[in-house]
Parts: C-alpha cells; structure tokens; sequence
C-alpha cells in the first residue's frame, strides 16, 4: 500500500497535488512519502516482534539524507556498504551502535573510518578482508565486532544481476568453509565474533529460497556455538520483493516473511537484524516527468518525456517494469492507446516501456513513474550532462526539496582544464 492516489482527477502524494509540486520544481523529479516510508519500516518491526530485532534500511535502495532520517527518528539502523554511506547515515543522525556496515570490498580507510565513528558490526566476506579488518582494529587499539557473510548457495530465483546467494557469486564466504574461518576469526587480534550474516538476492518473490538459507543458518548457529563462539545475532539479509504492477503480483508480506523467520530461526535465542531496502523506499516514491512530445513511428506511437535512462536506470538495466501512470486522473471508460514510452537519450536503450498502454495523452502532460522509491535516484548519471534530478519529500499537506536540481554551472564547474592547454 502507498499513498498515491487520485484525488479531485488529479494523482496525490499524501495530500499535495503532484501538479503542485511540478509547477514550483519543474520536472523530471523524484518525490517520496513519508507516511509510506514510515508505514513500510513498521511492518517489519512489527512482524518480527517479540524477537529482540533491529530493522537496518539499506541505504543503497534509497540515500537521502531526509529520508534516511525519517527513518532513523524510528529507531531504524541502517545497512551501508560504503564510507559514503557510512556518512549519510552518521548525517541523518543515527548512531554508529545501530550501523552495520556491509558489502564485498571494504577499504581499510573504510573500516578505521568506521571504527573511530563507532558501528555495530561489520559483515566480513573474505578471509583477507577479515585479516586486514584485524589489522586495522588492532591497530588503533580497537576491537571488530563482526558477523561473517556466508554464501548457502541457494538460488533466490531473481534476476540474475540481483542474485548473490549461490556459490558462483561473488558475495560471502561458502558455508561449508564457515567453521574454519569462524575459527580464524576467534584467534585474530581486535576481533569479535557476534554473529552470522545471510543474504541472498534482492526482489525475491517466493519465501522459499530465504526459508532454505535461513534453515542452513540455524544449522550453522548450533555448530558454530558447539565449536565455542558466541552466536548471539543473526543478520538475515534483505530481498523481499515489491510488486511493481497493480495486477496480478502478490509478492509475500512482511508478516509472512516474519513468521516464516520465527520458524526457522526464533528457537535460537538470538536478536535478529534484517537488512530491507526495496521494501520499505519502493513504493514509497514515484518519478514524475512531463511529455515532451508524441511523435509518430512506424506502427508506433513515441512518447517522449523528459526522464531518460540516466535518471532511472531500471527498465534499461533489468528490463523492469514500472506501471506509468498520468497524473490527470483520466475520464471512466477511456480507451487505451498504445505507446512506446522513450527519454531524450541518444540510445535506443532509453525505453521506459514498449506497446504500452495508456490513456491518450500528449505535449506536456505529466506522468509518474510507479514504484521509483528504490534503485531509482540512487543510480542516477549525468550521462548526457543531464543534470541529477532533484527529490522531494511529502509529509501530509507539506512538501520539501530535499535535493535541488544542481545548475548547469555547478556541473560544468566540477571540470577542470589543465594548466599546459
Ligand atoms: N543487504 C545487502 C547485503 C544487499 O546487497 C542488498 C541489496 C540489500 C540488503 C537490500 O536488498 P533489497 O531489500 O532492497 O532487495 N539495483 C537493483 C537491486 C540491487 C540490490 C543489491 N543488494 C535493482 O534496481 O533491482
């Protein structure tokens, strides 16, 4: 559920008028909703409780700073893979004992950075980089608490590109390795073992392949704790997938992902961390761009609005879809009109959407890009020297641009000519 919906013939996010938004900001933008954001974090809390749990947004799906402290101000921790983002979170506010610090190739400058602002855990996926985090903590006289990302090689039946849970990936370490390397672990200066971390793809629409994985990790936790270490947190990944049309999808909620993680893991005694990025930024914000032109193809009608692949990768990407919607609600029992929905970039992968259907529109129209929350602004380019497209975020009746639209000076500016020309 979201909450953007049509309201007096025109589409809403929450209580302000999208028209209203772009008037004031120009298009294309992105917006958010606050009450969606908040409402998507609650779920989870609420179905993990009783369980001891802590709710970490990945950051990844959905960095602005704003939002990253709306969710914050809920007691959210926040999942980061990079000293970028390690700031963000620190920026919005959240303390480093509620940030968990992921991904495959940490830096050693990451990690001292990390250690002097104070983190909860690191999720350490190689040997060597278990070594040198040693290195780094011991170093400064500090200790690392860790969880070890191991691979259960399971398939998460997603998209390719978005699966990391099978051996050929290159995320965690292979699970029938884990007992020698918690063993390392245990022996390495400015170490601290405090648990075991899973994740095995993103935009998973079955329970299935988490059940799998969860079940291998309570087998570990039982040997683990039987060779001497000290379990006592079970990070268990993001993944949960969204639905991106309005039909037929019904991806499972959170509170059957919560039962099922009770089921597999409550018996362990263990607090539990889960990593949720899509979940929560997804659907809580669209993409609205206005029509720049209809232009007339061969057997095809172009649509061409003033979003392109640079500002949502997605569909270009992943071949995604996300449902495109016109903000003017249209008139019952319109027909459909067939378009191919297009950007401005010069590439032939610029398409939003092929043959799609949509009520009749034409020059200047606007129309929001469902489903934009997450993966949307965060792999956006200037490519094209496209400026970056500013966000907003809605709360009630109120809105704010919460990253402005940089002036064609400030980007040209970031180019320098060297002294010899
Ligand atoms: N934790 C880790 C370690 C991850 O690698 C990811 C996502 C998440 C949590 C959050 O997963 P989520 O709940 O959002 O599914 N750009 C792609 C998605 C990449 C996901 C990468 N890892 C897309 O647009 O579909």
């Amino acid at each position: 559920m979201d909450h953007f919906l049509y309201k007096n013939g025109s589409l809403h996010a929450e209580d302000v008028p999208l028209s209203d938004i772009a008037a004031e900001v120009g298009t294309p933008f992105y917006v958010y909703s606050t009450a969606t954001l908040e409402r998507h974090y609650k779920l989870f809390t609420e179905a993990l409780s009783p369980l001891p749990h802590l709710v970490c947004f990945a950051i990844k799906s959905l960095s602005n700073i704003a939002v990253l402290k709306v969710l914050g101000d809920l007691g959210a921790g926040m999942d980061v893979v990079s000293g970028g983002e390690y700031r963000r979170a620190k920026a919005a506010g959240v303390p480093g004992s509620r940030i968990v610090f992921s991904g495959v190739g940490k830096t050693r400058e990451e990690m001292r950075f990390a250690l002097e602002g104070g983190v909860r855990q690191f999720n350490v996926e190689s040997e060597p980089e278990l070594r040198a985090l040693s290195e780094v903590a011991a170093s400064m006289g500090a200790t690392a608490p860790i969880a070890i990302r191991i691979n259960p090689d399971v398939d998460a039946k997603t998209h390719e590109k978005i699966a990391t849970g099978k051996k050929e990936n290159k995320f965690g370490i292979p699970i029938d390795r884990a007992r020698a390397v918690y063993a390392e672990a245990a022996r390495l200066p400015g170490i601290e073992v405090v648990g075991i971390d899973v994740h095995i793809g993103s935009q998973l629409t079955e329970l299935e392949p988490f059940e799998q994985a969860f079940a291998k990790v309570a087998e570990l936790t039982e040997t683990l704790r039987a060779d001497g270490h000290i379990i006592r947190r079970l990070d268990l990944g993001g993944g949960l997938g969204i639905p991106y049309t309005r039909s037929n999808e019904a991806p499972p909620l959170p509170l059957d992902y919560g039962a099922m993680i009770k089921r597999t893991v409550g018996h362990l005694g263990c607090e539990i961390e889960i990593e949720p990025g899509r979940l929560i930024s997804g659907n809580a914000g669209l993409l609205v761009s206005s029509v720049i032109y209809l232009k007339q193809g061969e057997g095809r009608d172009f649509l061409i609005v003033d979003a392109a692949m640079n500002d949502l990768a997605r569909p270009s990407m992943y071949g995604a879809h996300h449902d495109i919607v016109p903000v003017t609600e249209p008139a019952p029992a319109t027909a459909a009109q067939e378009f191919d929905v297009v950007g401005p970039v010069c590439e032939t992968g610029d398409t939003f959407a092929r043959h799609r259907p949509l009520t009749p529109l034409g020059e200047g129209d606007l129309v929001a890009f469902r489903s934009a929350g997450a993966y949307g602004a965060v792999m956006a380019s200037e490519y094209n020297t496209r400026p970056l497209i500013p966000e907003v975020l809605v709360k009630g009746d109120q809105f704010a641009v919460i990253r402005a639209r940089p002036s064609f000076d400030e980007i040209l500016n970031r180019d320098t000519i060297p002294t010899w020309m």
